[in-house]
């Protein structure tokens, strides 16, 4: 093993040292170095702690795991720890840890049916409450524990309300993590903490840099700033693109983006179009959204046409018109949010100021606050928000998956 011990915190350390509970849980920001403390603590329960009876580890997935957890473990120990992903098993120190993705329907069975004698859990937030609570009753073995690393989500979320608020009453000791205790990153690479910082925005710079367990509340894209994050004349395009939301008794948005790699901002919301039955009194037929569409395009010939995946209809009627680039758009919506929010921040991406009424709804597209105490979930209210779904369709499904893993940048 080779790391270096003045690279540890002082938080880092008592957590390893204190961690012997029923229930561990180290929490808070992004490369924070939860993963690395909580994975030696794991290897010290794997040699010194209950022995009679196998041992997990569950991850979102089960690729996740691997990357997140297996892989630094192995780098870690060597071939000692050796993998078997067709069995789902590690083998280490005669030992066998099975590994779960809980997102997986099957292993909740399989773990229903197992007395285990301690569980390693990856992003906690992630895994199904009923998978964690199923955990929890198959930690049979006497001083079996359960280890968990996760970044905060909101203040209503099932760990945070059900767990870490009641540790006073439960078996259960937690740590919030920030960056400052990743010490190895402070010394080494202090820019790319300064990288870190700028990538994230909103609700997700108060997570995952702050480290906290905040509620989403006020405006989805607070951030925007006109005099920042708009531009008088498009740079030159060298491709273009189109993103719709698409509603009958609704408003239809439809976006024109252009694109160049070669300039910045590196995509633009163009022009766009905008049709809401509510104040014209008059809904429109799918063949009319379509010949508007071709009449906002002009001799443009976009590359892509992102589609709501849900307007079967509409889709149809495009295709019959000719429009053969139609595509479903991803409709991940916390994950869309913050490909656009990233893209807009870093100024890779702009809206022409002649796209007003998606200007305008920046500020009136709000977090559902009062869902999100209730339930824990985030999500924004229904309104404003059909220029916001165009363009998160567009930013999302074009660059979306190219988003870079900056964990593994760290690293390297
Ligand atoms: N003491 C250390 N010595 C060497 N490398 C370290 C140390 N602490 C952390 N690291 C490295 O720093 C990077 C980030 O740490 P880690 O993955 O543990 O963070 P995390 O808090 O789990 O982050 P995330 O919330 O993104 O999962 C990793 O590449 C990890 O190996
Ligand atoms: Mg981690």
């Amino acid at each position: 093993m080779s790391f270096d011990p003045n690279e540890i915190s002082p938080k880092a350390l008592r957590s390893f040292q204190e961690s012997d509970a029923e229930i561990n849980i180290w929490e808070g920001s992004v490369s924070s170095s939860k993963t690395f403390i909580s994975i030696l603590r794991w290897l010290k329960e794997i040699q010194n702690g209950p022995q009679d009876g196998p041992l997990a580890m569950i991850g979102k997935t089960l690729d996740a795991l691997k990357r997140n957890v297996i892989s630094p473990m192995q780098e870690l120990i060597g071939p000692d720890c050796q993998y078997y992903p067709g069995r789902r098993e590690i083998e280490l120190w005669g030992r066998t840890i099975f590994t779960y993705g809980a997102n997986d329907e099957r292993a909740e069975g399989k773990i229903r049916g197992s007395t285990l004698a301690g569980a390693y859990v990856d992003e906690l937030t992630l895994i199904p409450e009923s998978f964690w609570n199923m955990l929890q009753s198959r930690l049979r073995v006497k001083g079996a524990k359960a280890f968990a690393t996760t970044n905060p989500d909101g203040p209503g979320h099932w760990v945070k309300k059900t767990w870490l608020d009641r540790k006073h009453e439960l078996n259960l000791k937690s740590w919030a993590f920030r960056l400052e205790d990743n010490q190895w990153l402070v010394k080494n690479n202090p820019g790319y903490i300064e990288s870190l910082k700028k990538r994230y925005v909103g609700l997700w710079y108060k997570r995952f840099i702050d480290g906290l367990w905040c509620l989403a509340e006020g405006a989805v894209h607070d951030y925007f700033d006109e005099l920042l994050h708009t531009i008088l004349r498009p740079p030159p395009a060298l491709s273009y693109f189109v993103a719709m939301d698409y509603g009958t008794v609704n408003p239809t948005a439809i976006l024109l983006f252009g694109e160049n790699l070669s300039t910045k901002p590196r995509s633009w919301v163009e022009r766009e179009f905008y049709w809401d039955p509510a104040v014209t009194n008059r809904q429109k037929t799918d063949a009319e959204i379509s010949r508007d569409l071709r009449e906002f395009l002009g001799p443009i010939e976009p590359e892509a046409i992102y589609v709501d995946p849900s307007a079967a209809s509409l889709k149809l009627q495009l295709q019959k018109d000719g429009f053969y680039q139609i595509q479903d758009a991803d409709n991940s919506v916390l994950d869309g949010i913050r490909t656009v929010s990233m893209l807009t921040v870093s100024g890779e991406h702009a809206i022409c100021r002649a796209a007003r009424q998606t200007i305008e709804d920046k500020s009136n597209y709000v977090w559902n606050t009062k869902l999100a105490v209730k339930t824990g979930e985030d999500k924004p209210i229904k309104q404003h928000d059909h220029t916001q779904d165009a363009e998160r369709y567009g930013l999302h499904t074009r660059y979306g998956q190219y988003r870079i893993d900056y964990n593994l940048l760290a690293r390297n």
